[in-house]
């Protein structure tokens, strides 16, 4: 990313050489994302990250006058997807779109008969994440967009938390939209890309210069989107090593924690059943304790966790994943997620477990 702030720092639209060499780098990213997503590059569009992706396929697709102008437009999406797909759904709502929240189980994933029932003559979209970034739930992706396909509706998936660590074919997986963020898979922040499929009606996501083939008017991130095609190449690349290195280290430490701290439960899918939840995620409930506490005590131990998802600190409800998941409120006010990466090491499990358990001890000490 480094020379492309610096001295090749020509705009991509320019014709003098600087701007042609940016230009020529952000097409090298477009085919490293097209290449790991299986697509055509020219499906390929840079974006802000995936709150922009969602948003604007969501909105785009759901306020498309062109077609079946004559009944209000049905959209299917699921109860534990982030908020930048709740919300701008809440949003499409009260401006007549018709919404279904689909329910999930007790383990975080939606059951794909459910959303068989919910598809009616107006249904124009199914938006339903790849894999949960507060439990790791893996949804039947590939299932609903056979679904999805028969039917003749559009599918959409956030597929934030999937990259590099599950595969990323939007054959395969039988979608339609598909978005990233960057820094999910180790790139720089505040870029994304949307795969569209070629055909699919959307005009575009935001409106001003010609950039991204009409669809994303604006001066392109080049560092950004430089970062992103190479970072997204190294994830696929080490896909399943590093998937092998994050179960590791989660499996240590759920098992450390059950053996240090009573009254520990795990939110979501056991973490023996592989494909169904993600490699890196350890959620946990403890009996008595407020998570947003213990991770303050974490975190005076230089140790990084969440509760929630990371962009809903200092909410103050409970997390909406855990709450559609059936646990109540004080369950899910009692719980942490603990999320392992490509930089911690078996090393890191003893530290981690006594420096939670110490935590909880204290806290429950405290509170009699
Ligand atoms: C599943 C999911 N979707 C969307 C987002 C939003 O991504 P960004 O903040 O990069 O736009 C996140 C961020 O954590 C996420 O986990």
């Amino acid at each position: 990313m480094h020379p492309w702030f610096t001295e090749r720092f020509g705009n991509p639209s320019s014709i003098y050489q600087l701007g042609q060499d940016a230009r020529a780098a952000i097409e090298l990213s477009r085919q490293q994302c097209a290449t790991v997503l299986g697509c055509h590059p020219s499906e390929i569009v840079f974006t802000s990250g995936a709150t922009e992706s969602n948003n604007q396929t969501l909105l785009n697709i759901m306020l498309d006058p062109a077609s079946k102008a004559d009944e209000r437009p049905h959209l299917i999406t699921s109860a534990v997807e982030h908020h930048a797909v709740l919300h701008p759904a809440e949003w499409l709502e009260h401006r007549g779109i018709d919404i279904t929240v689909l329910p999930v189980v007790t383990n975080g994933i939606v059951d794909p008969d459910d959303v068989r029932r919910a598809i009616r003559p107006s249904t124009r979209m199914i938006s339903l994440m790849y894999a949960n970034n507060e439990v790791g739930s893996v949804q039947p992706i590939a299932e609903v967009g056979a679904i999805a396909r028969e039917r003749g509706i559009l599918f959409h998936t956030d597929a934030v938390q999937a990259a590099g660590q599950l595969p990323l074919n939007v054959n395969a997986l039988g979608v339609d939209f598909l978005s990233l963020s960057a820094h999910k898979f180790y790139g720089p922040k505040a870029v994304g890309i949307l795969f569209a499929r070629k055909g699919t009606p959307l005009a575009h996501l935001q409106m001003g210069g010609g950039q991204e083939s009409g669809r994303r008017g604006g001066t392109e991130n080049v560092p950004g989107i430089v970062g992103l095609g190479m970072a997204l190449q190294i994830a696929e690349s080490g896909r399943e090593s590093y998937g092998e290195h994050c179960r590791t280290i989660r499996d240590g430490l759920w098992e450390g924690l059950q053996e240090q701290i009573g009254g520990i439960t795990l939110n979501g899918v056991p973490t023996q059943n592989g494909p169904a939840r993600l490699a890196n995620n350890l959620n946990v409930a403890i009996e008595g304790v407020q998570g947003e506490t213990v991770l303050l005590n974490l975190d005076m131990l230089g140790i990084a966790a969440s509760a929630g998802s990371a962009c809903t600190t200092g909410n103050t409800q409970p997390s909406h994943v855990l709450t559609a998941m059936g646990f109540s409120a004080e369950h899910a006010r009692s719980s942490i997620r603990l999320t392992t990466g490509r930089c911690n090491t078996v090393e890191d499990v003893a530290e981690v477990v006594d420096a939670f358990a110490s935590s909880v001890s204290r806290i429950r000490q405290l509170a009699g």
